[in-house]
């Protein structure tokens, strides 16, 4: 599958919108992926507005780039559909990883760039996003994943390392 080989995290972008059909195709990524006991515990908060993109920005060091991006989808999970905070249930940090790679992937597909922004577990970005867009309490603000149309490809090359993998049993 080409997009998995061609994605790099995209963190610079062009002043141009993000289509809503792209958008939309997108989150239908997302909402395919696999869970665990099939819960599907995520909803998405798609953020187009400039000034709530800059806040975004502030909201993290590492978060810069949503400043400049044509969206924001927020990937959140939703406690009441079987995202349990039970420490010995944390299987929706699995689904919500999962659903955010296939946004990751749908965006190459689409012609655009993107990058996963960590959000949970950092306390105070949790918060600060929340209290932003009024995510309700049950809700768990995962990921962000920044997108647009990429104002530079970023190089990539060949991750294959034969000697991290072990055929049968772990050889030296
Ligand atoms: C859980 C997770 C959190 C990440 N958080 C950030 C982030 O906050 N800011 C950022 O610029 N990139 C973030 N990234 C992207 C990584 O930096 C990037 O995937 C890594 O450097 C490898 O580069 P590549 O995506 O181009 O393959 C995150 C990636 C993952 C999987």
């Amino acid at each position: 599958m080409q997009a998995i080989f061609e994605r790099r995290s995209v963190r610079n972008f062009l002043p141009k919108p993000v289509e809503a059909e792209k958008v939309e195709r997108i989150l239908r990524a997302g909402f395919e992926a696999p869970s665990a006991h099939n819960r599907r515990p995520w909803e998405f908060l798609v953020v187009t507005e400039r000034e709530d993109l800059k806040a975004i920005a502030d909201m993290s060091p590492y978060a810069k780039m949503c400043a400049g991006a044509g969206a924001v989808i927020a990937l959140c999970a939703n406690l009441k559909l079987g995202a349990s905070p039970d420490p010995g249930d944390t299987w929706w940090v699995q689904d919500l990883s999962a659903a955010t790679e296939n946004i990751l992937l749908q965006i190459v597909d689409e012609g655009l760039g993107g990058v996963w922004l960590g959000w949970y577990p950092d306390e105070g970005r949790v918060r600060a996003f929340a209290s932003r867009f009024g995510i309700p309490g049950h809700s768990i603000p995962f990921s962000l994943v920044a997108l647009g149309y990429p104002a530079k490809i970023p190089s990539r090359k060949d991750r294959f390392y034969p000697e991290k993998v072990h055929y049968g049993v772990w050889g030296p």
